[in-house]
């Protein structure tokens, strides 16, 4: 299957830290790919080098034949990946509608992506003039999301998007996900819980200090829940 984002031997570090040790790692296109690991595994930092957010000391990020290590930050959202951390980080003072114009704005995208975010997110629809401070966290996820696919990605970056979300506004983000995946944006989706993911992901990759231990399908991980609780602790 064609290959949306290829990483190898990816080796990141903060000052004299080393974080990530090799990093090997293939998302095909149109497939969710989730990341499982415990807390402080290297996930979020694996998403930041991605973007080019923390520098490589070593190995290669390819998008098709795009070297992205070779990118400056701001040119990783122009090269078509999109990123939504963990936590959020909107423009608090900022509208709904505002928000969204600086994702149509960084790539040049116009009032049919508006529409097609919108479509994808009616609640937003409702509360464009609203400040999105004052937007419960749910909404605020899904503004942060909306926001990031107004670039309209061919791949997305979601850090535990369903934190601290109770099930109706999980269930919501799981459909927006599957939604993407049928109009063929190549996701990777960092989760800390597996039944969270199993619904909507294609393959899971357990990283465990800073390494991709195995990349495996989910159906293979419905037959051995085990491989859960080796690689994450729980399950
Ligand atoms: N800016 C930073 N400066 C120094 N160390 C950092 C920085 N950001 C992260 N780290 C360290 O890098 C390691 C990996 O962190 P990272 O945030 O990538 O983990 P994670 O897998 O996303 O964890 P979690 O599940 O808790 O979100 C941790 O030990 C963390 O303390
Ligand atoms: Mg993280």
């Amino acid at each position: 299957m064609a290959e949306a984002l290829a990483i190898s031997g990816l080796i990141c570090s903060y000052g004299a830290v080393r974080v990530l040790h090799g990093v090997d790692l293939v998302l095909r296109k149109g497939e969710v790919l989730c990341l499982l690991g415990r807390n402080g595994a290297g996930k979020t930092t694996l998403l930041k080098a991605i973007m080019g957010l923390v520098p490589a000391d070593a190995g290669s990020i390819r998008l098709g034949d795009r070297e992205l290590t070779a990118l400056p930050a701001h040119q990783v959202p122009k090269s078509g990946v999109a990123y939504v951390p963990q936590g959020r980080r909107l423009f608090a003072e900022l509208t709904v509608a505002e928000n969204i114009e600086i994702g149509l704005m960084a790539r040049g995208t116009g009032k049919a992506t508006r529409d097609a975010v919108l479509d994808l997110f009616p609640v937003l629809r409702e509360r464009l003039g609203q400040r999105s401070g004052t937007l419960s966290g749910g909404e605020q996820q899904m503004l942060a999301m909306a926001r990031a696919l107004s670039i309209e990605p061919q791949v997305l970056l979601l850090d535990e998007p369903t934190e601290g979300l109770m099930p109706s506004m999980i269930d919501r983000i799981r459909e927006a996900v599957a939604e993407l995946r049928r109009r063929g944006v190549s996701t990777i989706l960092v989760e800390q819980r597996v039944d969270a993911v199993l619904p909507v992901a294609d393959r899971v990759a357990f990283i465990e200090n800073g390494r991709n231990r195995e990349t495996v399908e989910v159906a293979a991980l419905r037959a051995d829940p085990g491989m859960v609780r080796r690689y994450v602790g729980v399950g």
